[in-house]
């Protein structure tokens, strides 16, 4: 079982020819709502990628709170960890541009209402692996890797979006994943060694004895183990919508180490999904199907 403790959010978005800069306004092209949140995203990919998941988070009474779990209820992902509150549910601004490239506000809303108390609700148990990004309350995502250790799970612990309180307890995760930028920071923040990115990573997981994952867009994915560097591919694809690439990657890559499949057949899947979910416009509507994934992945073996 993959257990998700995460962020919902209802994503609202807009397609313009440009970002803007700051004071400027443009004219934008489309708009479409659809669900996202870092958490649920993942959660979907996982279902998607063939897993058995289980979300815990918080919407609020609202509107958007159907909206924002169409897609995870149509997954059969077990809702019955999903609170609700008084707060809003979550809500992201997201402009994209024609080039994929886009910028994100998000409105945390009922997600800030994940506190400690809520773990109860992800009955952790030995072999389950647990999802976590940084979306919700920080005290939590750190209680929900001391409750996993505790029962014997796997913890994979998404970087994003950045909050430099977090560098104190990355290394309580198994398996870090960090896009390139996040990874710089935590860097920075941790006092890592090395001339370049591999060394730092390196060093990272020297430190920790734990698992590193960098993303880095087109250039693929590298991971650093405390005895190896490993390195994988991305699809070679020409990006519509990039909102959501990395969740995909990180519920693929989830899924992947619950069924026990080796780190570098995990990663290969986890970013061929990552691509793949970069040539669809929204988050979750765009997150691909296992057999889409390894039709694709096969193909780029040859
Ligand atoms: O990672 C993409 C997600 O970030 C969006 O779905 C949005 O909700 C924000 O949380």
């Amino acid at each position: 079982m993959i257990v998700v403790i995460g962020s919902i959010n209802l994503d609202l978005i807009a397609s313009v020819d440009r970002l803007p800069g700051p004071g400027e306004t443009v004219r934008g092209s489309g708009f479409a709502t659809a669900p996202g949140g870092k958490g649920a995203n993942q959660a979907l990919a996982a279902a998607r990628a063939g897993a058995k998941v289980r979300m815990v988070g918080a919407v609020g009474k609202d509107s958007f709170a159907s909206d924002a779990l169409a897609l995870l209820r149509d997954g059969k992902i077990d809702l019955s960890g999903v609170g609700e509150t008084f707060a809003s549910t979550g809500t992201a601004l997201i402009m994209v541009g024609a080039d994929g490239e886009n910028v994100i506000a998000v409105v945390a809303g009922a997600n800030d209402s994940v506190v400690p108390g809520d773990l109860s609700k992800a009955f952790l148990k030995n072999g389950d692996v647990v999802l976590l990004q940084l979306e919700i309350p920080l005290q939590t995502v750190e209680a929900a890797l001391d409750a996993a250790r505790t029962a014997g799970a796997i913890t994979v612990l998404n970087t994003a979006p950045f909050h430099g309180d977090a560098a104190g307890f990355l290394g309580k995760a198994d398996y870090l994943v960090a896009n390139e930028t996040e990874f710089d920071l935590y860097g920075e923040a941790l006092s890592l060694n090395g001339r370049d990115r591999p060394a730092r990573m390196r060093d990272y997981a020297a430190r920790t004895g734990r698992t590193i994952v960098a993303t880095l867009g087109p250039d693929g994915v590298l991971a650093a183990t405390p005895d190896d560097l490993l390195m994988v591919p991305a699809l070679q694809i020409t990006p519509l919508d990039t909102v959501g690439a990395g969740d995909t990657f990180c519920g693929y890559f989830a899924a992947g180490l619950a069924a026990g499949l080796p780190l570098d057949q995990a990663l290969a899947r986890a970013a061929a999904a990552g691509s793949l979910a970069c040539l669809k416009a929204g988050a979750q509507p765009a997150i691909p199907l296992a057999r889409d994934v390894d039709a694709a992945l096969q193909k780029s073996t040859g």
